[in-house]
């Protein structure tokens, strides 16, 4: 038995890889492009793993896509490949159109042609399960009720209307050809290995350095924070256990404004090192199309398939923090990188 997994060199990705292999006997094909986001350092341990093999190539190259297939012959592909960023598909929106609609159209044609061509349990087995977000919701108000599966799809930035028709293209694969696919929409994540241009490494590694925090309009926008492994552990239900052409909406139930979160930071941070951090925060000029608020409703995943998140917000942050102190060399590595580009352009004055 093995599985392939798209995108696994990211943050969430690599998370799944080590709870996968910390708990499955079955081989793991790992698909990266390793762009910006992808790195083997997250990966660290499992070269000589004979379960695990790392593929580096794009979602969108439907030969290699094919011949993996082909090859592997995997029970289930699972794709957390795409440009993850917000803020960078403001800047340069081509990317999210080509890795997150064109790449997934891509990987569900090879995916389509591969299952169609299985015997008969093998293609009842097969699974193709879908990493998707909350942001292809759209924003709530203050006292809207939280974002189920039957919420219509109102994406506002590029990153959310390419993720929502990656999903449109993935529920049409499932209704015109009855390919075997689960989707998963989640909320923001935060734990190891992620890139420190998302909210919480940010704040994290620029207050250890004594650098300005920024916080973008006044602080008052809520996300629905989830512990990366707590997402993991929710796609491994949905996979053994969703039902088929079935969407599922995965949150923490841990509803903050931006303020709260980089106070809570801040406090963390004073009791390991002790220094003002609540002193560098900066208010920045608002993220164009923000969304004000996003909130999940996790009443399907929890009575269906028994699943709920099992880190509470303080438990995370301070699993999150300890993690990036004491793995100084990949924060190094990352931020002496591309990452200085990014900050340049994205926070002007800040280096
Ligand atoms: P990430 O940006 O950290 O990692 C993305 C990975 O995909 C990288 O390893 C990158 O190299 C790889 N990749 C990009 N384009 C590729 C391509 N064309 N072919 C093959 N590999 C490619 O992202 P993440 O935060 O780990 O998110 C993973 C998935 O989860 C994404 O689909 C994202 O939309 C979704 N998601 C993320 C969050 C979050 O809070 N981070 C929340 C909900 C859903
Ligand atoms: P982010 O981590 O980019 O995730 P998303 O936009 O996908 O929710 O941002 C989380 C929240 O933090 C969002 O409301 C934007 C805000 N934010 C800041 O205030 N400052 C920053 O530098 C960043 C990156 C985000």
């Amino acid at each position: 038995m093995t599985i392939l997994v798209t995108g696994g060199a990211g943050f969430i990705g690599a998370n799944f890889v080590h709870s996968w292999l910390g708990s499955h006997s079955e081989t793991l094909i790992n698909l990266d492009k390793l762009t910006y986001a992808g790195n083997l350092a997250n990966l660290t341990g499992l070269e000589t793993d004979p379960r695990y093999q790392f593929i580096h190539g794009d979602i969108a190259d439907r030969a290699l896509v094919s011949n993996l297939l082909t090859t592997h012959q995997p029970t289930a592909v699972l794709n957390f490949a795409a440009e993850s960023h917000v803020d960078r598909s403001i800047q340069s929106p081509g990317a999210f159109i080509q890795t997150n609609i064109v790449g997934v159209f891509n990987l569900l044609e090879e995916v389509r042609g591969y299952w169609q061509g299985l015997a008969e349990l093998a293609r009842d087995q097969f699974r193709f399960l879908q990493i998707s977000t909350d942001e292809v919701y759209g924003t709530l108000t203050p006292t809207d009720p939280a974002f189920s599966e039957t919420t219509p799809y109102r994406p506002n930035s590029p990153y959310a209307a390419s993720k929502a028709a990656a999903d449109h293209l993935v529920r049409a694969y499932h209704h015109t050809y009855g390919l075997p696919t689960l989707t998963t929409n989640c909320s923001n994540n935060y734990g190891p290995y992620q890139y420190p241009e998302k909210l919480i490494p940010l704040l994290l590694l620029n207050a250890l350095a004594g650098k300005p925090l920024p916080i973008y309009g006044n602080g008052t926008n809520i996300r629905d924070w989830l512990y990366v492994t707590d997402h993991c552990e929710a796609i491994q239900v949905v996979l053994a256990q969703g039902r088929v052409g079935e969407t599922y909406n995965i949150g923490g139930n841990n509803e903050k404004t931006n303020l709260e979160v980089v106070h809570t930071l801040c406090d963390l941070l004073a009791e390991i090192k002790p220094r003002d951090y609540q002193a560098l925060i900066q208010f920045d000029p608002d993220r164009p199309g923000h969304d004000l608020r996003y909130a999940i409703d996790a009443t399907k995943i929890t009575q269906e398939l028994g699943w709920w998140p099992r880190m509470t917000f303080e438990q995370g942050l301070r699993a999150t923090v300890g993690w990036y102190l004491e793995h100084p060399h990949w924060v190094d590595s990352i931020i002496s990188g591309e990452y200085q580009h990014w900050v340049a352009t994205q926070y002007q004055g800040q280096s």
